[in-house]
């Protein structure tokens, strides 16, 4: 019998975000009546399966509008095809409806949720152990993670008030080299961080791009919150501002559609210019990666999210209102809670980011925030929330990330009032 040694398989199977994630899901099935402000999953209300076969009759509808003859929609939405997709037109008309993003088709490609963007980029970029990435930390556990898989080392630059210090990122890419490796890119949540809530402020976007410019750094672009400002404010997003080609947009269709189409995509319109003096985009290079990831994103879930953006009109911003304003109130809930529940907060050593949109919220607390308290928390006092360990390379021991999309508004103070009493009764 085969009995394999776990320590001898790749580290990526030890990940250790992996394993905080899995210790989280599975303290969540052991308690299902926690009222969970862990998960940053969207609200399930707006997800209605009657919708699918709607979108897949009028994404069938703008084929043949488009001039395409039904008898070749078989073979576009059940066959193998084009590597990058079928929905590059639409995605490129949607960036510049709502984010003032001009790029060609050719320059997105559609992939299996964000997720393998993140794979897909990290792949592409990184060529050799010289090779690292910075990412604005705490991080996304989907990046790190996907590094971990390539063997590719992340390199933290730390959150600042405004989101990010640029001259941090100047500082951290000059240590790299100083000790001998290239800083590629660097990753960023722009809008409403997961996990901090925090937003780059515009004068940061771009001082960001000139420091980008200044030490020859791509700028990976991830954005799945942007659409849920508390405000109206127009936050431009990098890759709108980008002049010289140096960022690489990640797009998630996940909280402005649905989660469970996993369709994503990236945005490289990068010239890349081979020996010989054949010119290309970046995006058509890195086509040959996601062949030998997942051949293309399915077709029929291309579909169902083209079908979704033809009926928005290609505005993904319009087509969110309802969203927009169910997460703006969730939002602003978790925070009139905090208010309530915490009155003397500076005199219990506890505070909070105030996020200008987005899901999440950070608290710090005066205790170790670590697994052992969430298992007493889930178990005595019925809430869940996220180590903010889990985000961080080291640190963030003495804080939480509070979520507050997945929830009726109704259930959120009740969930802040039972974190209150964890803590008065463990502080
Ligand atoms: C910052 C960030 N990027 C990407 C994703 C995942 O995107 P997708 O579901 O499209 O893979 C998430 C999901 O939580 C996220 O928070």
């Amino acid at each position: 019998m085969a009995v394999l040694s776990r320590e001898a398989l790749h580290a990526s199977v030890r990940d250790p975000e992996a394993t905080s994630m899995n210790f989280l899901n599975e303290v969540a099935e052991r308690f299902p009546d926690a009222i969970s402000l862990a998960a940053g999953r969207p609200w399930d209300g707006f997800h209605d399966p009657a919708d699918l076969p709607r979108y897949l009759r009028v994404f069938q509808d703008h084929l043949a509008a488009s001039g395409m003859p039904p008898e070749r929609f078989g073979a576009l939405l059940m066959q193998y095809g084009r590597t990058n997709g079928i929905l590059g037109g639409l995605i490129a008309r949607q960036l510049a409806n709502d984010e003032g993003i001009t790029v060609p088709p050719e320059a997105v490609a559609v992939t299996s949720g964000c997720q393998e963007a993140m794979v897909i980029a990290l792949r592409g970029l990184c060529a050799g152990p010289e090779d690292v990435v910075l990412a604005v930390e705490p991080w996304y556990v989907g990046i790190t993670g996907a590094a971990r898989l390539l063997g590719i080392d992340v390199v933290p630059v730390p959150e600042a008030p405004g989101g990010l210090d640029p001259a941090a990122v100047a500082a951290a890419a000059r240590a790299v080299r100083a000790g001998g490796r290239n800083p590629k890119a660097l990753y960023v949540v722009p809008n409403f961080s997961n996990p901090s809530g925090l937003s780059l402020t515009a004068a940061a976007r771009r001082a960001l791009l000139d420091i980008a410019e200044a030490e020859n750094l791509l700028v990976l672009e991830d954005d799945p919150y942007g659409l849920f400002g508390l405000d109206d404010e127009p936050r431009p997003s990098l890759k709108a501002l980008d002049r010289n080609h140096r960022v690489i947009y990640l797009g998630s269709f996940a909280k402005s559609c649905f989660p469970g189409a996993r369709v994503g995509f990236l945005v490289a319109d990068q010239p890349v210019l081979a020996h010989d003096g054949r010119r290309t985009l970046l995006a058509e290079e890195l086509s040959a990666v996601k062949s030998m990831l997942t051949v293309n994103t399915s077709p029929v879930a291309q579909a169902v999210i083209g079908g979704l953006l033809v009926e928005a009109g290609c505005s993904l911003r319009t087509a969110n209102r309802a969203r927009t304003a169910f997460y703006r109130r969730n939002l602003r809930t978790l925070l009139a809670a905090l208010e309530e529940h915490f009155p003397n907060a500076a005199g219990q050593g506890v505070r909070w980011t105030v996020p200008s949109g987005g899901f999440f919220v950070v608290l710090e607390v005066p205790v170790p925030a670590d697994e052992k308290l969430l298992e007493l928390s889930a178990e005595r006092y019925g809430v869940l929330w996220t180590p903010m360990r889990f985000f961080y390379s080291s640190g963030g021991t003495h804080a939480l990330r509070l979520s507050c999309s997945a929830l009726e508004p109704g259930r959120i103070g009740e969930g802040v009032a039972r974190l209150a009493r964890l803590l008065a009764d463990n502080g």
